[in-house]
């Protein structure tokens, strides 16, 4: 297959190249896009160096089978035309299309079904934090009907990209110079702190974030669930991590919801108060699946749950699950 990176320098960009170089598509041809910014660096990919080329309105992508995009939702706009008209499927990182009724929403746990339909040649991977809730939230949805979810989210600044990384380990040395921090990425200085706040504010008060979470949630599942979420950017490196309530429409045990996340794909239950097992953003960091623990009931509500889920971002949240998408085509 012929495939393109588009965003190889950023934080997914430099993922997908990782998870092409193990293997995960059968890749006879990689092709690198990048902004002015980095056209012309240069990246390893199977012993050969490999040169960004600039993104542009030509026709480079006429002999691309899968373009894995990752450059933003202004670029995304951009360029999608550029990049599907010769045929080219486009797996697109952004939000730009994610609510678009003739774009599926996938997660190939959940509706790998949904991909079958792509009547423009593009389909969107969700937003990260849903990704990994979903993955988590289908495994309970298999036994009873989730009719609300109450989710709150602890996000790595990696989520924000590369440069946002950056930023949080020159704080921390700058602080410990006794400098002050340089704040640029986020609204404060995120080393010791947390920002509850992700994304734009919108009219009701929730960010753009949260509101995701709700519509991409219904979209994916399929689903009438109502979701209401605060999501808040925290000082760890990479691996997102979100503390869900759970309302079924039926009393749903824990050891039967244990069972259910146990045998759901993509899912790895660790789940043992009694020698401190439970997932964690530094143990999640770099791995596939999604991670559950602190699974118990809900004490304000009998058809309640509540459970504890970790997922590296970059990872599940983008970049690996838009190779298990374009893994559907393969
Ligand atoms: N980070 C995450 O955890 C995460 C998770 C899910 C989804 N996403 C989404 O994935 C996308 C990329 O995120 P990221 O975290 O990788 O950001 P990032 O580290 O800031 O990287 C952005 C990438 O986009 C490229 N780019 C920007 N404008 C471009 C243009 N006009 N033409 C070509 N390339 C352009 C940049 O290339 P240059 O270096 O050349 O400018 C860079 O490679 C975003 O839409 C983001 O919302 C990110």
């Amino acid at each position: 297959m012929k495939i393109a990176i588009v965003g190889a320098s950023g934080a997914v960009g430099q993922e997908f190249l990782k998870l092409l170089e193990t293997g995960m598509l059968p890749v006879d041809e990689l092709t690198l896009f990048g902004s002015p910014r980095s056209a012309g660096r240069t990246y390893p990919f199977r012993g050969r160096e490999l040169t960004v080329r600039l993104l542009q309105h030509n026709d480079d992508f006429r002999n691309i089978d899968i373009a894995l995009v990752s450059a933003g939702g202004t670029a995304s706009r951009e360029f999608a035309e550029t990049i599907t008209r010769h045929g080219a499927l486009m797996i697109d990182n952004s939000s730009a299309f994610r609510m678009e009724a003739d774009v599926p929403l996938v997660v190939p746990e959940v509706n790998p079904e949904d991909a079958r339909n792509a009547p423009r040649r593009i389909i969107a991977n969700p937003n990260c934090t849903t990704i990994q809730m979903v993955v988590a939230l289908a495994a309970i949805e298999r036994i009873s009907h989730i009719r609300k979810v109450r989710v709150a989210t602890y996000q790595s600044a990696s989520g924000a990209g590369a440069s946002a990384m950056e930023e949080l380990t020159t704080q921390h040395a700058q602080l410990a110079a006794g400098a002050e921090p340089t704040v640029g990425k986020f609204a404060y200085q995120l080393a010791y702190n947390l920002i509850p706040h992700v994304d734009v504010f919108t009219e009701n008060d929730y960010t753009r974030e949260e509101m995701k979470m709700l519509n991409e949630t219904q979209k994916i599942m399929h689903s009438d669930v109502l979701v209401s979420a605060t999501c808040v950017r925290v000082p760890v490196m990479r691996a997102h991590s979100e503390s869900i309530w759970i309302e079924t429409e039926r009393p749903v045990s824990v050891e039967e919801a244990r069972a259910a996340f146990a045998a759901a794909p993509g899912v790895v239950v660790q789940d043992d108060p009694a020698f401190n097992r439970y997932p964690m953003p530094l143990f999640a960091a770099g791995q596939d699946p999604v991670y559950v623990g602190r699974i118990r009931r809900d004490l304000t509500s009998p058809n309640g749950l509540t459970f504890w889920c970790v997922a590296d971002q970059i990872r599940k949240g983008a970049a690996l699950n838009a190779v298990q998408i374009a893994r559907l085509f393969v």
